[in-house]
């Protein structure tokens, strides 16, 4: 090898090697720093920035310091500096000048601290800042100018603070913004206005805050976003069609809110939404139009509400959806006969624990493709014949707790995938209509995933027996016609059947 070439080979090696050597000469106690450039720092012993950090150090992650404050010239001196992250640390002041230090930053985090104010204009000269997390703090008051000139802000987090009603110009000029996390705030205002400026935002959270109405137009310039999500508020009224310029949503969470009522047609002009919740509401109805074409739902949550019953359109359009939580309405009779008529993907449909008595003979006749069928804890007294024939895909189905006494014999002759079925906590009538259910239980006892416990209620004599139990033979009386004699006094054993007549076989009286 020529020494020339062997030379340049030399420089090679040590001009690679050595921000290696020196970031491990130079990293200060209390941290980690590796040799691309990141530094971890964690300890009370740790009360401002270090001084000697490595020189190229880009990223920097204080956590459970005991840096309270950041100065003046805490920032001095860190030219390559993009990530600062200072977290845990109960950092309760910032230097109205901090910042002036390192306008690189690109992204400051300054989660789960004390601040409860922020000087003017504190983050002004971070004009290339793109990440600004102050979620966790005591933040009450920000001024109108507080993000002014962020123009490359992506990504703005100030959940689980305590503001409660941010100033309309708060995000002007935040064009780019992406992410807006507002959660878990006070706030019981929010401006029309407020969010005219991100065009650009695809995320916004506002749950868990103290909202009561939503203002007309709040969301109109929202046009790319995907994800809104109001949950735990106290709304009690929408806006009409306060939803319709967001053409790009796939997620809307509304529940957890005071809403008795929903505008027609709030929920039309949303073709990609995927998912929405309306769950614990105490809707009392639901208007003749309320859900646009979205066929890409997959899940709708409509539980824990004080609707008796719902318009029969009210499915139709959510051609997508594959699971239906439509259950906990504890008032809930009713549901017209073809609810739902045009669900071809649906798997999952809940209707436990809603106060259902009866249920249309075409209720479920065209759901070919539902795997589970949960209808446990209604007032169910019977199901008409052929109610469960188009269910030809279901694998479980769940009859626990209503008011059921006897089933046709056929009842789930053509579920031939049937593999769980649930009917205990019903009072079974073991007379005769229970003879043909009673055989199909017998012959299908490891479908029947709770056959010890489905017990005769009625007559008397039978009470608490397993139908299981029921013998064929016991029933050979019922093909006779019967006569029931009364009881005529107290002394008669209620442990014993009535006498029976057979008239058939013209026998005289036969005790049982
Ligand atoms: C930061 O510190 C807090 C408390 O000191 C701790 O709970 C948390 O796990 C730490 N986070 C990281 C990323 O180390
Ligand atoms: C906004 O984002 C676009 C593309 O993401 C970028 O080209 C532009 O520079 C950004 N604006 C500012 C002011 O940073
Ligand atoms: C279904 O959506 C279409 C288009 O959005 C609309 O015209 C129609 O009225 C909707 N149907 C119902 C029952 O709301
Ligand atoms: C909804 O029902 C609950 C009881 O289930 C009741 O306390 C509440 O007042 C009802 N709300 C409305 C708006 O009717
Ligand atoms: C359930 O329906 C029955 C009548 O079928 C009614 O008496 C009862 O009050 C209803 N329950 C609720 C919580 O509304």
């Amino acid at each position: 090898m020529e020494p020339r070439f062997r030379g340049t080979l030399w420089a090679i090696f040590i001009l690679f090697t050595l921000p290696r050597l020196t970031c491990n000469m130079f990293c200060p106690s209390g941290c980690f720093c590796d040799f691309k450039g990141s530094v971890g720092c964690v300890g009370d012993t740790i009360t401002d920035i270090p001084e000697q950090l490595p020189l190229h150090t880009y990223l920097l992650k204080l956590n459970g310091t005991n840096m309270n404050v950041i100065k003046e010239q805490s920032l001095a001196n860190q030219d390559l500096l993009l990530r600062l992250s200072l977290t845990h640390s109960h950092l309760h002041t910032i230097h109205p000048q901090a910042f002036h230090a390192a306008p690189q930053l690109k992204s400051v985090k300054l989660s789960s601290n004390d601040l409860s104010t922020l000087p003017a204009r504190v983050f002004s000269p971070l004009a290339t800042l793109q990440q600004l997390h102050l979620d966790a703090n005591k933040l009450e008051i920000l001024a109108p100018d507080m993000f002014e000139g962020l123009v490359g802000l992506l990504d703005l987090d100030l959940s689980h603070n305590k503001l409660t009603s941010p100033a309309s110009d708060l995000f002007d000029g935040l064009t780019n913004l992406t992410f807006l996390n507002l959660g878990r705030n006070s706030i019981r205002k929010l401006p029309p206005t407020i969010f005219n400026s991100l065009t650009e935002l695809r995320r916004l959270m506002i749950y868990n805050n103290e909202l009561e109405v939503l203002e007309v137009g709040i969301f109109d310039k929202l046009v790319n976003l995907a994800e809104l999500k109001i949950h735990h508020n106290q709304i009690s009224s929408l806006p009409p069609g306060v939803f319709w310029h967001l053409r790009n949503l796939k997620t809307l969470t509304l529940s957890s809110n005071r809403l008795v009522a929903v505008p027609d047609r709030s929920f039309y002009h949303m073709p990609t939404l995927s998912k929405l919740t309306l769950y614990n509401n105490p809707l009392l109805s639901l208007p003749d139009e309320l859900m646009g074409y979205m066929p890409e739902i997959a899940e709708f949550y409509l539980f824990g509400t004080n609707l008796t019953t719902v318009p029969g359109n009210v499915f139709a359009n959510m051609s997508g959806l594959l699971r239906l939580n439509f259950h906990l309405n504890d008032q809930l009779k009713e549901l017209p006969p073809d609810l739902f008529c045009c669900l071809p993907k649906l798997m999952k449909l809940s209707l436990k624990s809603n106060n259902l008595s009866h249920l249309h003979p075409e209720l479920f006749s065209n759901l070919p493709t539902v795997g589970i069928l949960a209808l446990s804890n209604n007032q169910l007294e019977n199901l008409p014949e052929n109610i469960l024939r188009g269910l030809r895909g279901v694998l479980s189905i769940d009859l626990k707790n209503n008011q059921l006494k006897t089933l046709p014999g056929d009842t789930f002759t053509s579920n031939t995938a049937l593999k769980g079925l649930s009917l205990s906590g019903n009072p079974w009538d073991c007379d005769c209509d229970i003879r043909d259910i009673a055989r199909w239980i017998k012959l299908n006892e490891p479908v029947v995933l709770d056959s010890e416990d489905v017990m005769c209620h009625s007559p008397n004599y039978q009470l608490l027996r397993r139908v299981t139990s029921l013998r064929n033979d016991e029933f050979d009386f019922c093909d006779a016609t019967t006569v029931r004699i009364p009881a005529t006094s107290e002394s008669h054993d209620l442990s014993q059947p009535f006498l029976r007549v057979r008239t058939q076989q013209q026998t005289s009286f036969a005790p049982s």
